[in-house]
């Protein structure tokens, strides 16, 4: 069908000034007077909407004023004027879709409570509109970061058989139900399609670990997925992860690696996004662009677990968990830190052993691990990251004391073996990067479809 986008009529308005043009889209308004009928239409490629006038007086066909979410395809003269800069004085209109009175989206303003209801409908909102532009520039800003620095995207598997964080929240993957006749597990999952148990992966990891032993330096961005019960407005059952794996590089330097990448991503969103951006700063009150820019020129913070607990014990805040050497951090906690003391994104690194997973370096007091979590205002952890333990007797003395099959890790431990080096990476949280840039509240406000417990 051919036809113009939006976008480009913007874009190149001076190109196609006076000129006679077609747009498709849906209708996002409609009224009309005796003599003219306005009609603001919206085709997806922008968030602004082109506006189409009806002189019903003079044109040679009476066109119905077209109920809001009606699909339109239109030609007329593409014309500048004083009120929207350009509209599009119609000459054709054919409707390509009918819109009945029950279409959900009639005002102009919903809550997003109440846009949830209808996932299927509110990429047609301009709120929706907004978030997905700026995953979509946000994804391509994260592949032209590792391509321009000579990552290798790697395509890690959905089907898996290792709990990459020992946390026990893997889906389960079967195609054989439960049968009386089975005298055991064992061999229930011997029977069962894969001929083991399987799950959907709750991190590529572990494959990254094992490619970058080759390739240098990887990153993976693919969907991971998590049965983790917490209800919140940061977790997703689903969510998108982006998890670079660097040889030769220790903890210092997988920091510097990830502070440079988020400080990129966030120029390049606010380079190519600049409506979506002065969309979301006007939403949250005026500060979001500000806040932005502070992050893009200032350093992050790299704060000891130990300092931050010293520092929340002297708080003299009531934490509904209060804080003791060796607990994990709460979002209350976190949100102190980020929020009120420092006022800016930190790295908290070097925590305890035993609340961390397997894998993270052994640091030589015993009792730490060579791994940090990025907290930043408002949201929380963004990024798990640490420097790999490349020692194999230390490595599996760390699966041992957590009881891990070690049987099942030969491919990984093979890394730790065969030519060992010392080796880096984090986990980014697609979503929750996202939600920080654009300053949308909930995490099911995010995505297409979001998957969260007791919701599908
Ligand atoms: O801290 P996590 O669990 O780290 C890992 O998975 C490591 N294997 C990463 C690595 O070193 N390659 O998860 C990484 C990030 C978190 O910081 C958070 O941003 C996000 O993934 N995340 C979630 N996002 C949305 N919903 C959930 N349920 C999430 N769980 C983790
Ligand atoms: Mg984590």
């Amino acid at each position: 069908m051919k036809h113009t986008d939006i976008k480009d009529l913007f874009a190149s308005s001076d190109k196609y000034s006076n000129g006679s043009v077609t747009v498709c889209g849906w209708v996002r308004t409609a009224r009309e007077s005796k003599s003219i009928s306005f009609i603001e239409l919206n085709d997806g490629t922008s968030l602004r909407n082109i506006q189409l006038v009806i002189d019903k007086e003079n044109a040679k066909t009476v066109y119905a004023l077209p109920s809001v979410g009606t699909a339109l395809k239109i030609t007329g003269n593409f014309v500048p004027s004083e009120r929207n800069g350009y509209e599009i004085a119609v000459t054709d209109m054919e409707v390509l879709g009918e819109c009945p009175a029950d279409y959900p989206l009639q005002k102009k303003f919903h809550t997003l409570e109440y846009l949830r209801t209808i996932p299927h409908l509110r990429p047609r909102t301009r709120f929706f509109e907004a978030v997905f532009a700026v995953r979509n520039e946000l994804s391509f800003a994260i592949h032209k970061y590792f391509h321009s620095h000579g990552y290798k995207y790697m395509h890690t598997p959905i089907l898996t058989g290792s709990d990459c964080e020992g946390a026990g929240e893997m889906f389960r993957v079967t195609t054989q139900p439960w049968n009386a006749n089975y005298k055991n597990e064992e061999e229930y999952f011997a029977d069962d399609f894969f001929g083991a148990k399987a799950g959907l992966t709750v991190s590529g990891q572990l494959e990254g670990e094992i490619a970058a032993m080759g390739l240098g330096k990887i990153y993976t961005f693919g969907p991971t997925f998590r049965a983790e019960h917490s209800n919140t407005t940061r977790h997703a059952a689903e969510f998108w992860q982006i998890e670079p794996e660097v040889c030769f590089a220790d903890l210092h330097d997988i920091i510097e690696i990830a502070e440079d990448f988020i400080k990129n991503i966030i120029k390049e969103v606010i380079d190519n996004c600049p409506e979506e951006l002065a969309f979301f700063n006007e939403r949250s009150g005026n500060g979001l662009l500000e806040k932005l820019r502070g992050v893009i020129n200032s350093d992050f913070i790299k704060l000891k677990y130990t300092d931050a607990v010293e520092i929340l014990k002297k708080s003299g805040k009531e934490f509904k968990y209060p804080v003791e050497w060796g607990c994990d951090l709460q979002t209350e906690h976190e949100r102190y830190l980020t929020e009120e003391y420092f006022k800016k994104p930190v790295f908290v690194t070097d925590y305890p052993a035993d609340i961390k997973a397997f894998y993270m370096k052994q640091n030589p007091d015993g009792k730490t691990v060579a791994a940090t979590d990025l907290l930043v205002p408002g949201i929380g952890e963004i990024i798990g990251c640490s420097e790999r333990e490349a020692d194999l007797v230390k490595l599996k003395n760390a699966m041992a004391k957590r009881n891990m099959p070690l049987e099942s890790y030969t491919a990984y431990l093979d890394t730790r073996k065969f030519g060992s080096v010392p080796h880096s990476g984090f986990g980014l949280g697609f979503e929750r990067i996202l939600m920080y840039i654009t300053g949308v509240q909930n995490i099911r406000d995010t995505l297409l479809f979001p998957r969260t417990v007791g919701s599908l």
